[in-house]
């Protein structure tokens, strides 16, 4: 099955990117998939490929349950390339308690959780029965982290040796475990850290660097407690870092990694000429069509400028949308683009979704266009845009990404039922742009 632009789930369910690489002439993005329903479930890892960032195509089921370990799924994680291979490291998850309506989930959060690896010889073949291999059992020491909620080891390469970052939580509040290894199969723990303030669990750590700096993704777990959607939000930050001692300062300011606040647990990696791109999950609060649930943005840069991390649609993407069209019905089947500049008290509308500039802000409204059933906020702003304010919007059927000065901020929102019409209350232009057929 082919896609442009977005990943979309194929059917069913889709959550996190997962083993994000550029791995023998491919894009490789693995996800989190429940092939049976469109709704999470048993975790199995769905793949997809792609040559250039933009066209993708499904490859079917990479990771799924076949031992003790990961008997109730194999969760999110990350991979690598060493000497031709591709490895891949997850969270295996086994249920003490299962819920008897209802295998797929567990009773009482009672579940043990540990982190595996599986090595492909080409990432086309996946042998779940023979491959697999535990590299950290459930943890021991409540003090170290918790024995069900430690997950998500993202890897990479350090100067000196291979390390891995894992989300965990302790005495109520969020922490990161930093392992070390020498040979990818033996992991020691080199390091730990938390802070306050940042709810009580860390899903889906990255950590890397980017334009001399040293950034953190991660998606805390009860952070947002203003009662109007989830109370997980990804979030990324500058941080301090000390390789030989996997020391990590995290500060108390943090931006939003996207601020529709839908995205969830991004993760990163190098594309083919080195430049950091990250991709995300749109969490969708119901499936479409009933037939499926899940997306992924479109794959982003990630910059510093002046001390402000930037999410730059990836330029591979930008430059799929070329073709020239004066309204939304010419557009290709994949959706469209459309730029402009918004002055204070414009607003742009598109198929009942809304877009505004106020106190040099820019504000959201899809109230229109998106179910209200309590699961994503209808509203949304970024912080003031200080300079000029230049949008890229791009327009999928059920997926809206609002580029502010490219990439400054964006704002990204799950829609349904969007129309066709687009219209500018202001005195700027825009142009749309679709893909070439
Ligand atoms: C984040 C997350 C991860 C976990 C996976 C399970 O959305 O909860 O922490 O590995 O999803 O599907």
């Amino acid at each position: 099955m082919r896609q442009r632009g977005h990943i979309k789930a194929p059917e069913n369910w889709i959550n996190d990117p997962n083993g994000f690489i550029f791995y023998n002439g491919y894009y490789h993005v693995f996800y989190q998939h429940f092939p049976y329903a469109p709704r999470w479930g048993t975790m199995h890892w769905g793949h997809a490929v792609s040559k250039d960032l933009v066209h993708w195509e499904h490859k079917g089921i990479a990771l799924y349950p076949t031992k003790y370990a990961d008997q109730n799924g194999c969760f999110s994680g990350s991979a690598v390339e060493h000497e031709g291979k591709l490895y891949l490291y997850y969270t295996g998850v086994h249920y003490q308690e299962i819920d008897p309506e209802n295998i797929h989930k567990c009773l009482n959060d009672r579940f043990e959780s540990c982190q595996m690896m599986l090595v492909s010889e080409d990432g086309e073949h996946f042998d779940n029965l023979d491959k697999k291999r535990m590299i950290i059992p459930p943890l021991a020491d409540p003090r170290i982290g918790n024995r069900t909620h430690t997950r998500d080891p993202k890897v990479w390469r350090g100067s000196d040796a291979w390390y891995m970052v894992l989300g965990s939580s302790s005495q109520e509040q969020g922490k990161l475990l930093f392992y070390r290894s020498e040979d990818l199969k033996e992991w020691k723990l080199a390091g730990q850290t938390t802070r306050p303030g940042y709810g009580w669990m860390w899903e889906c750590p990255d950590y890397f660097e980017a334009d001399g700096e040293k950034i953190l993704l991660f998606s805390p777990m009860g952070f947002m407690k203003d009662g109007r959607g989830s109370e997980d939000m990804a979030v990324c930050t500058l941080v301090d870092f000390e390789e030989e001692t996997c020391s990590m300062r995290i500060p108390d300011e943090y931006q939003f990694l996207d601020y529709g606040l839908d995205l969830y647990a991004p993760q990163s990696t190098l594309d083919e000429q080195g430049r950091r791109t990250m991709i995300a999950w749109l969490r969708m609060p119901e499936a479409v069509d009933g037939k499926w649930r899940g997306m992924m943005c479109l794959p982003r840069g990630v910059e510093v400028r002046n001390g402000h991390i930037c999410f730059p649609v990836h330029p591979e993407v930008q430059k799929a949308y070329s073709r020239k069209i004066s309204s939304a019905a010419e557009a290709s089947e994949d959706g469209y683009r459309i730029s402009l500049e918004l002055q204070d008290g414009e607003a742009v509308h598109i198929g009942g979704y809304r877009i505004w500039r106020e106190d040099g802000r820019i504000y959201t409204d899809r109230s229109l266009v998106c179910v209200q059933n309590g699961k994503c906020r209808m509203q949304a702003e970024t912080p003031e845009v200080k300079e000029d304010c230049q949008l890229d919007v791009y327009v999928d059927k059920n997926m809206i990404e609002i580029y502010v000065n490219n990439g400054e901020y964006v704002i990204s929102h799950a829609v349904y039922g969007l129309g066709s019409e687009i219209r500018l209350e202001g005195t700027g232009t825009l142009e749309i742009y679709t893909f070439e057929d």
